[in-house]
């Protein structure tokens, strides 16, 4: 089955073209951070209208790459929600306006889910249930998966996503836009124990995460210098932020692995491609006799593979989306 992906949720318009739900033929992402990087986020009006500009080569391309035509294809698979409604509309209009015109079936996929859907790409030995930790931009939280499509909310930010809090950060630094990846690089060259934020929530056995008390703590400490950060602190500031978000991120995962009774693990979303979150995960891993999966960094932050992947599913299992199909900025996974 030839499943074309759409992906439009935030600012990166993606496409892609995968073969039954497991084997990309072509995945094709065009990043809008040029166009946000001077604002230090995403401003939904222009991410909308990149999307405009972006979708139809995005998609030519990954028809093109796949050495696919149109005619070809057995279904489209759009991202439905969540995210910025301006943005998934131009995703949904094409799509449905391709499923129409070519009389092929359309779903609707959840992002969030489309996520966790991306670890069975580079995974064929990957198998239901397991717990996914989905950590990005706009999401942090954990799900039991009792199988595909089965997706048990085991806990979530009440605040603030931890990818959101890494842009915080790194634009009160100046930094730069998105900042997760200028921390995780930064970080490199620095000394992880140099200061002691808090690790919020980390004892409660509590599954929900809060990141917005240890963002604001690591503003207030900037504040509190009397002095402009060197180089050097800035880094040693990066690196004792990451440390603490990261600790938090492991923590909980392995908790509810042991609570559910469960030791594998799947973390994805764009913070799932932190170098120091992936080394730790699999380290506590290896400690514990347990397995993780996360995909290849390209693969944690958007693309519309993972977004064919989990239609593929439910096209296989007759789901069909109405051309009617809306978006929805906030979309539980059910
Ligand atoms: O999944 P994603 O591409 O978009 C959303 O669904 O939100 O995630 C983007 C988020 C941004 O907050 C970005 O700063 C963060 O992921 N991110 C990282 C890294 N690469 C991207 N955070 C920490 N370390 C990284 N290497
Ligand atoms: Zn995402």
């Amino acid at each position: 089955m030839l499943v074309l992906g759409i992906e439009s949720s935030c600012d990166e318009t993606a496409a892609a073209v995968v073969k039954d739900g497991r084997t990309i033929l072509s995945d094709v992402v065009a990043s809008q951070d040029e166009v946000h990087k001077n604002y230090g986020g995403v401003v939904p009006e222009l991410a909308s209208r990149h999307h405009i500009e972006n979708i139809t080569p995005v998609i030519s391309a990954a028809l093109e790459q796949a050495k696919t035509s149109l005619a070809d294809l057995d279904g489209i698979a759009v991202t439905q929600g969540p995210g910025l409604v301006g943005s998934l509309l131009v995703g949904l209009s094409v799509a449905k306006a391709m499923a129409y015109v070519l009389g092929l079936p359309l779903v609707g996929v959840n992002h969030v889910e489309g996520h966790i859907a991306g670890a069975f790409l580079e995974n064929d030995d990957l198998r239901c249930p397991f717990i996914a930790l989905v950590v990005s931009g706009g999401h942090t939280s954990i799900y039991e998966v009792r199988g595909q499509g089965e997706n048990v909310l085991l806990g979530q930010t009440r605040d603030d996503a931890a990818g959101e809090a890494f842009d915080k950060v790194a634009k009160f630094l100046k930094l730069g836009y998105p900042g997760g990846i200028i921390i995780d690089r930064l970080s490199r060259n620095a000394n992880r124990k140099a200061f002691a934020f808090p690790r919020p929530w980390i004892t409660s056995g509590s599954l929900d995460f809060s990141f917005s008390g240890l963002k604001t703590a690591v503003i207030t400490f900037i504040k509190k210098m009397n002095h402009e950060p060197t180089a050097q602190e800035i880094n040693d500031i990066a690196a004792s932020f990451q440390e603490a978000v990261v600790d938090v991120l492991v923590g909980k995962a392995f908790l509810a692995a042991e609570q559910k009774g469960l030791n594998k693990i799947v973390v994805c979303g764009g913070v799932a491609s932190n170098q120091r979150l992936r080394e730790r995960l699999h380290e506590e891993a290896k400690k514990r006799g347990a397995a993780v999966f996360i995909p290849s960094p390209h693969l944690c932050t958007d693309n519309a593979a993972m977004i064919a992947a989990a239609g593929t599913y439910y096209l296989e299992r007759g789901v069909r989306a109405p051309l009617n199909l809306n978006a929805y900025s906030r979309l539980p996974i059910v």
